[in-house]
């Protein structure tokens, strides 16, 4: 991948210099959804997929970007300075935002970069292809810059470039699971506090297969900011009656109790998704610390239950691919993965059967949707690096 990367910017930008390569993952996220702007905890994951960059510094201020997956965009150039968010400059606007979100907490940019990426994590798949190449873009800053900052910092600035450059309220997963992975760990992180474990994840006898529907959405879809605004308004009904900061601080009792005073039935629906699927996410990894993969299986398929019926973001497709899976034999637990509406579904399946569940899932995907869904075996990889 080094080699092909450096070979593109030697042809791009000519070569000679001192150019660097470096490396961003991707996330999968176990269980945990739709709960990291609810003050709730998630589960997710880094992938060994990812987002690649080879970079030079300019000195002529310009920023020079190039990828190697829209190629037919060619060369998109900014000025380090007055950055905007611009229709024409397409992928180019999540590097842009993330320069433009350290500008914004004081982080002074003196010179410009070329810059080549290569992703390999299928766009728009919910894998997090915008977060890995957020956080990759501001780890080539700190790095080139020695701008000193932690890397939960960076995933903060990842995520408020998304938030105000490019306009998702999106939460802290994504950018806190590609900044912080660690290989064959997943992250236990309470969104409440940024506080955060790391948990083995050591399947001997199973592997994590994602299943992408491949049917398209971005975050910019706006069922996610409405989502959002669903549960702030289900949360403000709830304080006329308890007191509590998030819905991720309720217990289901407590919700139970208490729902009544939020005055519409679909608001209901979407605050007991959020209340009730950060309690599984506790008792998810309470089972997995316990060896307890059956358990923690059985809390995948509710979760994706609980996202179909009451939070109301899987669709035909996700719901095809999770309950084909449940079928299957050997399959320890299935859901959809990130923000749904299309995306990407992950699968606990036992060795011996993956064979089978991709054939089988892939059949029956393609003869009730029209189209194929791409399965992928995956490993849990680092946070970003330089190669
Ligand atoms: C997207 C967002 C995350 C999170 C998930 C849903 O991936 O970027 O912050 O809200 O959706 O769990």
């Amino acid at each position: 991948m080094k080699e092909q990367l450096l070979q593109k910017f030697n042809e791009i930008f000519g070569a000679g210099g001192d150019i660097r390569v470096y490396f961003a993952p991707g996330r999968v996220n176990l269980i945990g959804e739709h709960t990291d702007y609810n003050g709730g905890h998630v589960f997710p994951c880094a992938l060994t997929i990812g987002t690649y960059a080879a970079v030079r510094k300019n000195t002529d201020k310009t920023l020079r970007f190039y990828s190697m997956n829209f190629e037919h965009l060619g060369v998109i150039t900014s000025f380090v300075e007055g950055l905007t968010k611009k229709k024409e400059d397409d992928w180019a606007n999540y590097p842009k935002g993330v320069i433009w979100a350290l500008q914004q907490k004081g982080y002074i940019i003196e010179q410009g970069m070329d810059v080549v990426y290569f992703g390999n994590i299928p766009n728009a798949s919910g894998l997090s292809s915008s977060a890995s190449l957020e956080v990759l873009t501001g780890y080539i800053l700190k790095e080139l810059f020695h701008f000193e900052l932690y890397m939960i910092e960076l995933a903060l600035i990842s995520q408020y470039a998304e938030n105000k450059f490019i306009g998702v309220n999106c939460g802290i997963m994504d950018q806190f699971a590609v900044a912080m992975g660690k290989k064959d760990h997943a992250i236990f992180l309470d969104t409440s506090n940024l506080a955060c474990e790391y948990a083995p994840i050591k399947l001997d006898n199973a592997k994590i297969i994602i299943a992408c529907s491949n049917k398209k959405r971005g975050l910019g879809d706006s069922r996610y900011n409405e989502r959002r605004s669903e549960c702030e308004e289900a949360l403000k009904e709830l304080q006329t009656v308890i007191a509590v900061k998030a819905l991720g601080d309720l217990s289901e009792e407590e919700f139970e109790a208490h729902k009544s005073a939020i005055g519409d039935p679909v608001r209901i629906k979407r605050a007991k998704h959020a209340v009730y699927e950060n309690r599984r996410t506790i008792q998810a990894v309470k089972a997995l610390k316990a060896g307890n993969i059956a358990e923690f299986g059985q809390l995948m398929n509710a979760s994706h239950i609980s996202l179909r019926d009451d939070y109301e973001v899987t669709g035909i497709e996700l719901d095809t691919l999770a309950e084909t899976a449940w079928q299957q034999k050997g399959v320890m637990g299935s859901r959809m993965t990130g923000a749904g509406f299309g995306g990407c579904t992950v699968s606990i399946v036992e060795n011996e059967y993956t064979r089978e569940f991709i054939k089988a899932v892939g059949k029956t995907y393609e003869e009730k949707i029209g189209y194929k869904a791409d399965f992928y075996v995956v490993d849990i990889g680092n946070g970003p690096g330089r190669l």
